[in-house]
């Protein structure tokens, strides 16, 4: 029998048990080439020193993250109130991909999670999933501008994983808008 392995994400933290590492991070979306294995973990990954700039930058992203988290919760809560599963099922996913991401910028920032804030959303997932594509379109703007000012290597390799994962979700909707 194929043996288990223990991977940790680079980008998340999260470990994760397979034979080998996924193709996306479950917890925080980012691409297979951000996993380690666990036994070659860096304790120090999210441990910088913050430039002034990345500090005011991660402030920004963190209220991006719970901001999208919380209306994506909405739009879950809209979905299984409508009985559309499939909406069900891809927004509580994106409510735990832009939560993760909270948590992993408020690492960086040393500070713990902020909880999430109510946000409004429609009642119909057409409405929801063009509103999530303008906000992964806005993310992803932010999340350009922020890797190319950040000075510290680590936090421009942050936000450009931030930038592939958005990707992924922006692409997600426009599939579910045709
Ligand atoms: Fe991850
Ligand atoms: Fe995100």
């Amino acid at each position: 029998m194929a043996k288990v392995k223990v991977f940790r994400c680079r980008i998340c933290g999260d470990p994760y048990i397979g034979l080998e590492a996924p193709t996306r991070c479950p917890f925080c979306g980012a691409p297979q080439r951000f996993f380690v294995d666990a036994h070659d973990w860096n304790t120090n990954e999210f441990n910088v020193k913050l430039s002034e700039i990345s500090r005011k930058n991660l402030d920004s992203a963190l209220k991006i993250e719970l901001g999208n988290a919380a209306f994506y919760e909405c739009a879950k809560n809209a979905a299984e109130k409508e009985k559309d599963y499939y909406n069900f099922a891809k927004f509580k996913t994106l409510m735990k991909v832009e939560n993760e991401h909270a948590a992993a910028i408020s690492k960086f920032l040393k500070i713990s999670t902020p909880n999430l804030e109510k946000q409004a959303c429609a009642t119909k997932a057409k409405v929801n999933t063009q509103e999530g594509f303008e906000r992964e379109n806005r993310a992803i703007k932010s999340y350009k501008k922020f890797r190319d000012e950040a000075v510290e290597p680590r936090l421009k390799e942050f936000f450009a994983a931030l930038v592939e994962i958005e990707t992924d979700h922006l692409d997600l909707h426009s599939y579910n808008l045709k």
